[in-house]
């Protein structure tokens, strides 16, 4: 057998590998007792990937080694001080940029061999390359190119860069139905006479980038889960085109994995979000900046720690709802320390988790799972709407639309339909947060305003160690 036989036996050994181990590591995220170590499998898949891509037979010579490894250290440098830095609350934002750079990888391969496709349509004639191969490389940089601007788009949303509410395209729904028309005739023209300049392919690009901007830009406020998941699964499926392109199986199967999970994701974030994608894409919904009930002369009362900690000694039942303002204030150890000290005391203590609590999917289980909050503690939408009912007293935790009751019975909120967390079923709410100001999607909660409500300001986790320290005096 030849070296170069023997080297692709090994590189297709050691693909096999990677693909073992992300479908391992991808069944092992599924459940929070495992989602660490899932994730490590998963990432030494990766690793195996790239090492034996590294010694792939090439037939350009072996300049390109260099080329290779000054990017995969930049890459590296990148990758490593960017997490090590990253503070949690800001890792939504980090993901979504590393998911844009995963679509801008597929733009820079496919504009690579469309180059290349280029120059044999001129040299050899437009059967020079098969169209099916010619069409999965447009696309991959077609879809590529969305989920890279549409990512840097969701990156500034979520880093509050843009404002949902100042930053607008007149008649979206038109701008983006004209746009998509103009690339995919943009695809046909070229598919159709290759040899048309290599100026077509570029045009397409800039539109498509273009796009990823326009198509992003209306969609905001509560609805960012949808299109966050749904930019996910774009770059997986940018990711398999190009997987396509090159033969490679460790991107396609790796690019079908990202896109398959980002479509599941992003159909239950639907569910959570009681909307069809279609609405979510076309209906502008969160963004329009309607205030739901305003606070007119309504007051809303507070109570003291001192009053609530007697309140929930006393109590038989307590179930706390987490929020994005718990993430900030890093308070999960905290709370977790309280629901301890509650649970000696003969309270049941449960969480009600929303899924689309805090900034990314599973942000509150990430959260809870790392303060070892044990996970049969935690109950998901359905569950904790029952469970409400029969709980004395409900502690949202810088919880905010997710516990909106406008959501159910005001039509002209931007939230109304989206299931929430029914708090106000149990006998009495107490939330933490540092003001009366809106969440996410920017509205007011008439909750705050409800007689069984108490606002109890401040940090939450500061509030939460007061809490804390009451509660034990009462022993
Ligand atoms: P939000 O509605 O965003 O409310 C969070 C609340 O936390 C704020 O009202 C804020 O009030 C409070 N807060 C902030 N820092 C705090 C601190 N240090 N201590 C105490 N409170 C603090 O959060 P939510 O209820 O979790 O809802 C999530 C929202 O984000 C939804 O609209 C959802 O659609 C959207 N979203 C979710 C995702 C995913 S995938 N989960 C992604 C993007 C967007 P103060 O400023 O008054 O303290």
């Amino acid at each position: 057998m030849e070296f170069n036989q023997i080297l692709e036996q090994i590189v297709n050994l050691g693909y096999l590998v990677g693909v073992l181990l992300f479908i391992i590591g991808l069944r092992q995220l599924s459940s929070p007792s495992t989602a660490r170590r899932g994730n490590l499998i998963a990432a030494a898949g990766m690793g195996i990937a790239i090492l034996v891509t590294l010694i792939v037979p090439m037939d350009k010579g072996a300049d390109n080694y260099i080329l290779i490894l000054v990017a995969l250290a930049i890459g590296t440098a990148i990758g490593l001080i960017a997490s090590k830095r990253v503070a949690m609350t800001a890792m939504p934002q980090l993901v979504s940029l590393f998911n844009g750079l995963g679509g801008a990888c597929a733009v820079a391969i496919s504009v690579v061999e469309l180059n290349d496709y280029q120059a044999a349509f001129e040299a050899n004639g437009a059967g020079a390359i098969a169209s099916g191969v010619h069409l999965t490389t447009l696309l991959a940089m077609f879809v590529g190119a969305v989920a890279f601007t549409g990512s840097l788009v969701a990156y500034g949303k979520l880093q509050g860069l843009i404002d949902d509410r100042k930053v607008r395209i007149p008649a979206p729904t038109y701008v983006n139905l004209f746009l998509l028309v103009v690339i995919i005739a943009g695809i046909v023209f070229k598919l159709v006479a290759p040899v048309n300049p290599f100026f077509w392919v570029m045009i397409v690009m800039g539109i498509a980038l273009v796009y990823g901007i326009t198509f992003v830009i209306p969609i905001g406020g509560a609805d960012m889960p949808v299109v966050i998941s749904l930019l996910n699964a774009f770059t997986g499926v940018a990711a398999a085109l190009a997987g396509i392109v090159y033969g490679n199986q460790v991107m396609l199967v790796g690019g079908i994995l990202v896109g398959s999970s980002g479509t599941i994701l992003t159909v239950l974030m639907c569910e959570a979000m009681n909307r069809s994608l279609l609405n979510v894409i076309i209906g502008g919904f969160g963004s329009t900046g309607a205030a739901a009930a305003g606070s007119g002369d309504q007051v809303a009362r507070e109570i003291t720690v001192n009053d609530a900690a007697i309140l929930l000694r006393y109590s038989n039942s307590v179930i706390m709802v987490p929020g994005y303002g718990m993430a900030v204030a890093q308070a999960q150890k905290v709370a977790h320390e309280l629901e301890e000290v509650l649970e000696g005391m003969g309270v049941s203590v449960k969480y009600a988790i929303h899924p689309v609590a805090g900034r990314m999917p599973g942000h509150m289980n990430v959260l809870l799972a790392e303060a070892d909050v044990p996970y049969p503690k935690l109950l998901d939408l359905d569950d904790a709407n029952q469970a409400l009912a029969d709980t004395d007293v409900v502690i949202v935790i810088g919880a905010n639309d997710v516990v909106n009751p406008a959501a159910l019975d005001d039509p002209s909120s931007s939230i109304y339909g989206m299931p929430i967390l029914e708090v106000l079923k149990a006998k009495n709410t107490i939330v933490m947060k540092r003001s009366m100001n809106p969440g996410y999607a920017g509205i007011q909660n008439p909750l705050f305003f409800k007689e069984k409500n108490r606002m109890l300001f401040g940090d939450a986790k500061k509030t939460l160690q007061d809490l804390v320290a009451e509660v034990k005096s009462l022993e």
